[in-house]
């Protein structure tokens, strides 16, 4: 089989590396893929919204198969442009990538069908959205409707920092057309779960549940990330909360879109807060998350790519999902300054053994070298029986790997530690 997978991130390259155990997967190309990447896959310079050259592409190539794994190009209709042309994916089509590529679509669906989530409201008109802040409840949240690199939400602490955030997304027009309007909602508190889920629109199969770091500083302080680390299981999510989600969140979502004729085929992520009233739903995407996928698919016993043909044919039902009892971790390493400016251009030294634990998301080859690209270089994963040793393992690894101005938090773990 011919394979393309668009994107050339970390979570591309764990797809990758997964989709590679199946022997079917003769080739597989990168779109654009990365330096790290090139060693698992044939990298071909084409961005992963261009959908016209990746369309080509796919034609010339007589691909079989595409994975796609970005917000943007599922949101602009990839899977539907490709799909026209007779190539099977992996992923939602552009009808149903809505639910990540618009919030107040996604919103709207939750209140609905009764799928918990905070209360809320849209506003298109920023003075009226400004007059709605004088009387709101401090602290509250403000989300730019579109994709916005995931920059778009503010949790603002005092009435000054949402207005400024109002001011920055619909005046400023900071994240361009995605701030024409905004959702201001309210403030949840309690820890975070990431589950990723297949689903063919039909069944869904929540996959092992994860924890994100989104900060960059250590005991989660300091600006937002891509991700600094990650753990799987996450042990927030426990039997009683996974049950919850499932009657309350998951298949009522996947019913929701059904029955508004924008059935969901592919992985769709459900980010949830774990509040004192129960589960609630804190975003949607329709992809793989960066880099939770990094330490789910590691866990992933069954193989990725039977499991993601089934979904694209709808035969998930039949399809049988395991993954293995142990526990994951996975240390991300950036460059010192971001996600402000930072260096490029750096070499990265990783030791042969070490490769296989490594997925790549910012690095290049320069005259046949690993040399850093980009903010977040690259993610070390461990695995184990249990996530105490996860995490010491993904550490031991990650302090082999070097590069000039390598950064890293040295806490990833610690929160779900602490909890069990
Ligand atoms: P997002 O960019 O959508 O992933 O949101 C970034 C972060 O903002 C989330 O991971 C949460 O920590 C936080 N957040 C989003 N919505 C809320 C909310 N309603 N209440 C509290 N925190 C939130
Ligand atoms: N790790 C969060 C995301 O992929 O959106």
């Amino acid at each position: 089989m011919r394979i393309m997978v668009i994107g050339g991130g970390g979570r591309e390259h764990a797809i990758i590396k997964k989709l590679k155990e199946n022997p079917a997967a003769e080739t597989i190309y990168a779109l654009p893929g990365n330096g790290g990447i090139a060693a698992d896959a044939v990298c071909v310079d084409i961005g992963a919204k261009d959908i016209p050259a990746i369309v080509r592409f796919a034609d010339e190539h007589d691909i079989d198969y595409a994975v796609v794994a970005p917000d943007d190009p599922l949101v602009l209709g990839c899977v539907d442009a490709l799909e026209d042309i007779g190539v099977p994916c992996f992923g939602p089509r552009k009808s149903a990538a809505i639910i990540e590529g618009s919030k107040v679509f996604s919103k709207n669906l939750m209140k609905k069908y009764g799928i918990p989530t905070a209360a809320y409201e849209v506003f298109d008109d920023p003075a009226e959205a400004l007059k709605y802040l004088d009387t709101a409840p401090i602290p509250t949240v403000v989300k730019a409707d579109g994709l916005a690199l995931g920059k778009g939400v503010t949790v603002a602490m005092t009435r000054e920092e949402a207005r400024g955030s109002v001011k920055e997304i619909m005046e400023d027009r900071k994240f361009g057309d995605s701030g024409s309007r905004v959702v201001i909602e309210e403030y949840l508190e309690g820890p975070e779960v990431s589950v990723l889920s297949f689903t063919d629109g039909e069944t869904i199969v929540p996959m092992v549940s994860s924890m994100d770091h989104k900060r960059a500083l250590d005991g989660d302080k300091g600006p937002n990330t891509g991700g600094m680390g990650t753990v799987a299981p996450n042990p927030f999510y426990t039997e009683a909360v996974a049950e919850e989600c499932m009657e309350r969140i998951f298949l009522p979502t996947i019913r929701a879109m059904k029955a508004e004729g924008r059935e969901f085929r592919g992985c769709l992520y459900f980010g949830l807060m774990v509040t004192k009233d129960g589960p609630k739903v804190i975003e949607y995407n329709c992809r793989f998350g960066d880099p939770e996928t990094q330490v789910v698919l590691p866990l992933l016993e069954s193989d990725l790519l039977t499991v993601m043909r089934a979904v694209t044919e709808g035969r998930l039902k039949d399809c049988p999902v395991t993954f293995r009892k142990g526990a994951a971790c996975c240390v991300v390493l950036a460059s010192a300054g971001y996600p402000g400016s930072y260096g490029k251009g750096y070499e990265i030294s990783i030791p042969e053994n070490v490769l296989p634990h490594v997925f790549v998301a910012g690095a290049a080859l320069r005259d046949g070298k690993l040399v850093t690209s980009g903010g977040r270089v690259l993610g070390v994963t461990a695995t184990a029986d249990i996530l105490s040793d996860a995490v010491c393992g993904a550490y031991a690894l990650a302090d082999t790997v070097a590069f000039e101005n390598r950064f890293c938090r040295r806490d990833i773990g610690q929160r779900a530690l602490s909890a069990q």
